[in-house]
């Protein structure tokens, strides 16, 4: 396989497995690797400490687009540090979840987090796997390997419960991941393939398997 500079995206839906998927590929490669929902997520977090309320939206894009972000793009090394403080725990908790749509469904926020990322993929220097939701459509949709990771709602709400134990109830899985690809489809679509992008179910592929698959992929795109 030849060492080119290689720019992988990957869109799909809570729980849909492309983030243990995104990074996975990133290790076998050794690439880069983006979670662009942490971004999302680390804003979240600034809008709230800065005291501003999901309902006030001048609020949420002014918090977004002053706030200073960094992300680790090491697959190994899961760090967000958002206005200098460390949030990477934090941005996988219930209300951040419930309080991220704030930001990812207003077209401000989501421009300004779209330039951070398109930044972060070009200074990439090997190449980097970058996941999220219109990575494939808008981020990048020049990238060499462009896939959609799907999987049935019902194994998607097990695979979040997996990752997220007995801290939810069955109401709160719903909400995290049923009504907040609602939400978010408002935006993007990221529930049909788009022109050029492959479409890989994994509703009955495990892991390795869904890693094997994507693999494959660069490799037939790669030659
Ligand atoms: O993938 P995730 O659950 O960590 O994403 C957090 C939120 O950010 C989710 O509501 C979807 C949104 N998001 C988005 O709108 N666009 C992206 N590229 C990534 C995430």
């Amino acid at each position: 396989m030849s060492s080119e500079r290689i720019v992988i995206a990957i869109d799909g839906p809570s729980g849909s497995g492309k983030s243990s998927t995104a990074k996975g590929v990133a290790r076998a490669l050794g690439l880069a690797y983006l979670d662009t929902g942490a971004m999302y997520r680390a804003v979240t977090c600034a809008y709230l400490d800065a005291g501003v309320d999901p309902s006030d939206q001048a609020g949420v894009i002014r918090e977004t687009l002053a706030a200073d972000l960094q992300i680790s793009t090491d697959p190994d090394l899961e760090q967000v540090v958002v206005n200098g403080v460390e949030v990477t725990t934090r941005i996988r908790e219930p209300e951040v979840s419930a309080k991220v749509s704030a930001v990812s469904t207003v077209a401000e926020c989501r421009a300004n987090l779209v330039a951070r990322q398109r930044a972060i993929i070009e200074g990439a220097a090997n190449g980097i796997v970058a996941e999220g939701r219109d990575i494939t459509t808008v981020v990048a949709p020049d990238a060499d390997v462009r896939l959609l990771l799907t999987a049935d709602p019902e194994i998607r709400m097990a695979r979040r419960k997996a990752e997220l134990g007995d801290k939810v109830d069955a109401s709160q899985l719903a909400d995290q991941v049923l009504r907040r690809d609602a939400d978010d489809s408002t935006l993007v679509n990221f529930t049909t393939a788009a022109d050029g992008v492959t479409h890989l179910d994994c509703t009955y592929l495990n892991l390795d398997e869904t890693i094997a698959a994507v693999l494959d992929l660069v490799a037939s795109v790669r030659g």
